[in-house]
């Protein structure tokens, strides 16, 4: 078949790209590897940025977002047995996130290019991104016994860090820069009532704890893990009672606490690929970066590629200027080095370092009592929180 867009991958990126460019009349397929369940049984982003909101409208995709989504405007840090409010939309000059479930936005998008009649291919096995540094650039991909090849003028690699785009790029052009944590993040979802109305975010001794939500009547829990653990090792009793271990007393009072109904351990780790364009293949989302969830920026990030991506399409079909295309890569690389610089920070301030010297922990400590007595250092964390400009 024959195509102008081919996106690989049919997570959030790909489908919000995918929704936005056939909006604007830019015909695009989407080759996804698994099933519509496997990808919506992920439990994954749960806080959106205003701007990744109000993508979601533009691209018709908002309106249960819209009526079941919850606006937060501000978030705790708990430490030291108590708890100091972080006013984001106070500090950020009146902005806020939206508090909604990337299995959720997801669901609204393949409802959306189901309406639209749009092609979403689900279990397209082996698919390969082919002559990406000429002008004609195809994919071919098989589906059950059958070979099939997409003619198109670009390729979008969507498909996550572990897809096959950005392995297409050669070796010698590609730059990849990486930070492991000696962590990870377990996490619990539950048919609980939230033990609080906005997110809390715990710094303690025995490590970092997240308490967020996906509705009032859906929980979700994370604490900080060896790398060594396996969710075997975690009974849900076990779970709780150790996270109740890293609430100040009064908030692990409130807990309510269920069977979960989904746990899983995700390594945390920082990773940017760069450029973000090769010839005719143009990396968008977790393709081309990462970070640890501290902070909440991954799927925001992936959403901001997705703008200006999008953007940069629509002007060169529509007004025939490939600027957008050409700075593609550095523009939004400006934007995703800061997100990784924020994950970074919010990460290193809250998470207990095995190896830490008592130096390193004091800074630590001083960081956070800095950030809590000073105005304009919140102010810095509010505006990274709710996202940057696009
Ligand atoms: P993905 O969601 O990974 O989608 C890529 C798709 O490509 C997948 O469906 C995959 O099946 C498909 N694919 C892979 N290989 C191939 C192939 N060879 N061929 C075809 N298809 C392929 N971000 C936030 O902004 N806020 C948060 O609160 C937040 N919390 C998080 C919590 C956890 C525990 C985790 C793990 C992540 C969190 N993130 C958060 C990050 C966020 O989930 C990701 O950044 C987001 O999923 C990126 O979307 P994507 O579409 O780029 O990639
Ligand atoms: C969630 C994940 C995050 O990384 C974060 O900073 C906030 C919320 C979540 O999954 O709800």
């Amino acid at each position: 078949m024959k195509t102008q867009v081919c996106i690989i991958g049919g997570g959030p990126s790909g489908l919000l790209l995918s929704q936005l460019l056939d909006l604007k009349g830019i015909s695009n397929i989407v080759l996804e590897k698994h099933s519509r369940e496997y990808v919506l049984a992920r439990i994954r982003a749960g806080v959106l940025e205003h701007g990744f909101a109000e993508l979601m409208r533009e691209a018709r995709c908002g309106e249960r977002m819209d009526r079941e989504g919850e606006i937060h405007h501000g978030f705790h840090i708990a430490h030291d047995g108590r708890l100091d409010r972080i006013d984001l939309h106070k500090y950020s000059g009146g902005h806020s996130v939206m508090v909604y479930g990337q299995t959720e936005l997801t669901r609204d998008l393949y409802e959306a290019r189901d309406r639209a009649k749009g092609q979403v291919v689900h279990d397209a096995q082996d698919v390969k991104p082919n002559d990406l540094d000429t002008d004609a650039p195809w994919v071919s991909y098989r589906k059950g016994d059958e070979l099939l090849r997409v003619d198109c003028d670009f390729v979008i690699g969507a498909d996550g860090y572990h897809g096959v785009s950005r392995k297409s790029i050669p070796a010698d052009v590609l730059r990849e820069y990486e930070k492991v944590y000696p962590f990870g993040w377990l996490g619990v979802l539950s048919r609980t009532k939230p033990v609080s109305p906005e997110l809390i975010y715990a710094k303690h001794e025995r490590g970092f704890a997240l308490c967020s939500m996906r509705s009032q009547v859906l929980s979700r829990y994370y604490i900080q893990v060896p790398l060594t653990d396996a969710v075997e090792d975690w009974s849900d009793d076990l779970f709780w009672a150790e996270l109740k271990r890293r609430l100040p007393a009064e908030v692990a009072g409130h807990l309510i606490t269920g069977p979960s109904i989904e746990k899983s351990i995700a390594p945390l780790r920082s990773f940017v690929a760069e450029p973000m364009r090769w010839g005719r293949l143009f990396l968008a989302g977790d393709a081309a970066h990462i970070v640890p969830p501290t902070g909440a920026r991954g799927l925001n990030t992936a959403a901001s590629d997705i703008y200006y991506l999008y953007h940069a399409m629509v002007d060169h079909y529509l007004q025939g200027n490939s600027a957008g295309l050409d700075n593609y890569s550095a523009k939004a690389l400006a934007r995703v080095w800061k997100a990784q610089r924020f994950s970074w920070w919010m990460t290193t301030m809250l998470h207990t370092f095995p190896q830490n010297s008592g130096y390193d922990n004091e800074l630590q400590q001083t960081e956070l009592d800095y950030l809590l007595s000073s105005d304009r250092a919140k102010g810095v964390l509010a505006e990274n929180y709710v996202g940057l400009p696009f």
